[in-house]
Order: C-alpha cells, then structure tokens, then sequence
C-alpha cells in the first residue's frame, strides 16, 4: 500500500500552502485611460481605484495608467479585448466599429445642455445602450460627464463661414468628420496625445474640446480663440471586458458594482465644477480670447451643422434620435 513519507507529506503541505498564497492574490484591475489626473475622467479613475482597494482588501488592485501611458485611445479598446487592460472609459465617440447606436451622442446641437445628456444616459433607451456590444464581448458599466465641447482655433470663429477651410482635429468618429465638413472645415482624425503637437506646429488649426481637456492638456497656449459653442457632448462609457467581468467571483463583481454606481454620481456630480475651474484657469492664463456667441450667431453655427443628423440617421435610428432629443424636456 502506498505510504506517505514525511518528507512527501511536507512537500504536499507546501504545495497546498503555495496554492492558497496563489489563491489569495489579488485580481489585478488595470484601468487605462489618455486624459490627465485632474479632469472628470482622471478623477474617476481615481475614486474607482479608491473604493475598490479600500472595500476588497487584498482581494482586487486596481492600477491606473493615465495620459494614454499604457495605451493610447488608438489601441484601447484592442487591448481590452486582448485582456491587456480590464477598464477603460473612452468618449462615446469612439465606438462607431462595434456599435453604430452610440454615435447618436456625437451629433451637433442634440443636447441643449449637461442634463439633457444626463436624462437619455439615464432613460431607458440610454441604459440599454450600455448593453449593446455584449456581442463584441464589451460591456457597458456606466456614463461618466465630461462636458459640452468648445471650438477652439487661432482664428476667431463667430459664425460657420470662419470656419472655413480650416484643419480641425477630430475624434476617430464619422459624425464629427460629417460636422467639420457641413461647415466647409477640413476634418483630421488624431489620437488625443497628438493634439497639443498637431496645434502647436499646425497640423491641424483648430479643435472641440470640453474646458478640462482644453486646460490640462495646455491647448489654450496654442489656440489664440475658444469660442464657447456649447456644440456637442463629450461624455464617457465605462467600459470592461464582458469575460473578465462575468468572470469575477459574484461578491467581488456585486461590490464593484456598487462602487460603479457611487462612483459615476461624484464624477457626474463633479464634471461641471471641473470643467467650470479649467475654464476660469483659462481666463486667467490670459492667452486665448473667449468668444460669447450671440444667441442669432449659435442659431447659424446649428443651421450649418444640424443636417448631419439626417446622414446618420438609418445607422443610428430615427427613434432613438427623437428619444434623445426628448430629453432636451424636463
Ligand atoms: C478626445 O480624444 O478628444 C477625447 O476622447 C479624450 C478624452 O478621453 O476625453
């Protein structure tokens, strides 16, 4: 009969006692994103690693990688999927390959303001957006706010006609390709990292951006105009790798949820002070002139831009577009 020796006995011991240390490590969370500390989403990122690693001791670590460090938006969303990265939040205008839907967050003067963008996110139309690319093994966690977008360039730009013919930099989105476009602009798309350079050495004369994103990338110091256009939204969708997170032991996804939903309310509850500091900063940093346009100058800029909408609107859906813009009601 076989016999257990002593010395097999302790090897056995400390290959359990190896496999419990093994057990025991913490799940790993890189989160990924390519804007600064100090904007909404920097700060979300933060807060989520916070929560997590104060709430799951030693269970789950949360690394968060900012500035596009570990991966630029152009190589993002592969690298979730890869599972080379667990978490990120990228614009909503940085979906079009996996879902046409989302694109409806990218047309010209849909939302009037911050919280009409909020009341779709939260509808169930917006919600069920979330779940759209369950397909593509993407799930949607949650919204986060940046901010309405502002045009910026070293012209003054009052009315669609001084856009013209200018170099503006866009997302990688055919709907702001389409926009630039409508008012006679030359769009180029640009990964995020590259716009302070393509600005300064003028690669591109101009871009749309919510104040955070203006202020902590320094793109004031090198656009002279920032006319406060209010044109567009550019908010986010956190994001995981459906696998990974269905993966997750239950009591380890079920407090991660709930750390999501807290967190996505500071970061919504914070977006607009944020964007409102940043914008202050500007001011003060006296190097660009802020543009005011009047209510008959931003009547224009909409005229210009609106039929956009038509183009995307068998890709999008046509209920979808009225229910987004239903939101613009209280
Ligand atoms: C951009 O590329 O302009 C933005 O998507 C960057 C960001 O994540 O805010």
């Amino acid at each position: 009969m076989f016999k257990l020796t002593a010395k097999a006995l302790a090897c056995a011991l400390s290959l359990s006692i190896a496999g419990m240390a093994q057990a025991a490590e913490p799940i790993v969370i890189k989160f990924s994103h390519v804007v600064a500390e100090n904007t909404p989403k920097g700060q979300g990122a933060l807060l989520f690693k916070k929560l997590a690693e104060e709430r799951l001791p030693g269970q789950v670590k949360v690394e968060v990688y900012a500035n596009s460090s570990l991966f630029g938006d152009g190589k993002e969303m592969e690298a979730l999927l890869l599972g080379d990265v667990q978490l990120i939040a990228p614009s909503l205008a940085k979906f079009e390959q996996y879902t046409k839907q989302l694109q409806v967050f990218d047309l010209p003067f849909l939302f009037d303001n911050i919280a009409a963008v909020d009341r779709f996110q939260q509808s169930a139309a917006g919600q069920g957006l979330l779940k759209s690319m369950e397909s593509k093994n993407i799930t949607g966690l949650a919204y986060w706010h940046n901010g309405m977008k502002q045009l910026s360039a070293n012209k003054a730009l009052y009315e669609p006609k001084d856009a013209r013919g200018l170099k503006f930099r866009v997302q990688a989105s055919a709907v702001l390709e389409e926009q630039f476009k409508a008012v006679r602009a030359n769009p180029r798309k640009m990964s995020f990292a590259e716009v302070y350079q393509g600005l300064q050495t003028g690669v591109v004369n101009g871009a749309e951006n919510p104040w955070s994103n203006i202020y902590s990338q320094k793109m004031h110091e090198v656009q002279k105009f920032i006319t406060e256009s209010d044109h567009g939204v550019l908010d986010y969708m956190l994001i995981t790798n459906t696998t990974f997170w269905n993966g997750l032991p239950a009591d380890v996804r079920s407090e991660l949820e709930k750390i999501n939903v807290e967190v996505a309310a500071e970061v919504n509850k914070q977006a607009d002070a944020l964007n409102q500091a940043a914008k202050q900063s500007i001011v003060d940093a006296k190097t660009s002139e802020i543009i005011q346009l009047t209510p008959e100058q931003r009547g224009k800029w909409r005229d210009a831009m609106k039929p956009v909408w038509k183009k995307f609107e068998a890709d999008i859906g046509a209920d979808l577009i009225k229910a987004a813009e239903a939101s613009n009601q209280q």
